[in-house]
């Protein structure tokens, strides 16, 4: 593969389809009846293994573009296709959901009154694997975010940085290709975030997954080797190297 020439390889893309994950052309998104309009016509490709830092001032519509690309809400208008399939249509949401893509947010959304290795399974409840196994790979992703001596500790035992290294590890249960990180570091001290923030970055190297990081902090989206800027609802730069 090494020596196959550029334009060869174009050619051999185009024969099995886009490299794009996602592909989003004119989306809308309006909340309210239409009084508060989101997205206001977004234009955006983002390739497989791509670290795409996503910015913007408080209000401008990161979050709903994050939540339109997972699935969590659906947009007014637009197209918005992964890997080649419009995404509100796709037959299977919870599917896509649940295996294509991780998600984590500011806020860690851990289950309580479940210990850490039970939130990392939660995902997995759907599969067909067996229990024994789904355990060994929720400890397995524990011990990968540096918990393995947390295993049976619940949120409330656990610090920020750890509740987010635990929110990571189930974000990764079912194997996805692409992480969607909505202001992950937020809520957690310069310390705990540089950690995770190397954590999040190190799993996208390595398992060359998609990353798309929603942040306001500059320093944290110079990490990134692509930048997009968003203003009202609208992408006002985007440093794209690819194209
Ligand atoms: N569920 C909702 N209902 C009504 N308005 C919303 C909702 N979610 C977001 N908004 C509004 O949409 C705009 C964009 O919000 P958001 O995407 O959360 O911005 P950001 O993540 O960049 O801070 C804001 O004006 C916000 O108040
Ligand atoms: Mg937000």
């Amino acid at each position: 593969m090494a020596h196959i020439r550029p334009y060869l390889m174009k050619q051999i893309l185009s024969d099995f389809g886009s490299a794009a994950v996602f592909e989003v052309t004119g989306l809308k998104k309006n909340y309210d009846d239409g009084n508060v309009q989101a997205l206001r016509g977004v234009d955006l490709k983002i390739d497989q293994g791509e670290f795409v830092a996503i910015t913007g001032p408080s209000g401008c519509g990161k979050s709903t573009l994050l939540q339109m690309l997972g699935a969590l809400d659906s947009p007014n208008d637009g197209t918005l296709n992964y890997r080649g399939k419009s995404l509100p249509g796709l037959a299977d949401l919870a599917a896509y959901r649940a295996k294509e893509i991780g998600i984590i947010f500011q806020a860690f959304h851990l289950l309580p009154t479940f210990t850490a290795v039970e939130n990392v399974q939660l995902p997995m409840f759907e599969s067909d694997r067996p229990a024994s196994e789904r355990k060994d790979q929720a400890i397995s992703l524990l011990k990968a975010v540096g918990l393995e001596h947390r295993i049976n500790h619940f949120p409330t035992k656990l610090s920020g940085g750890e509740r987010q290294r635990v929110a990571i590890a189930r974000s990764l249960a079912n194997g996805p290709s692409v992480l969607l990180a909505d202001e992950p570091t937020g809520n957690l001290d310069s310390e705990n975030a540089h950690i995770i923030l190397d954590l999040i970055i190190r799993l996208h190297r390595e398992q060359n997954m998609t990353l798309v990081l929603v942040t306001h902090d500059l320093t944290i989206a110079a990490r990134a080797s692509r930048t997009i800027q968003m203003m009202d609802g609208r992408i006002l730069s985007d440093n794209n190297a690819t194209s």
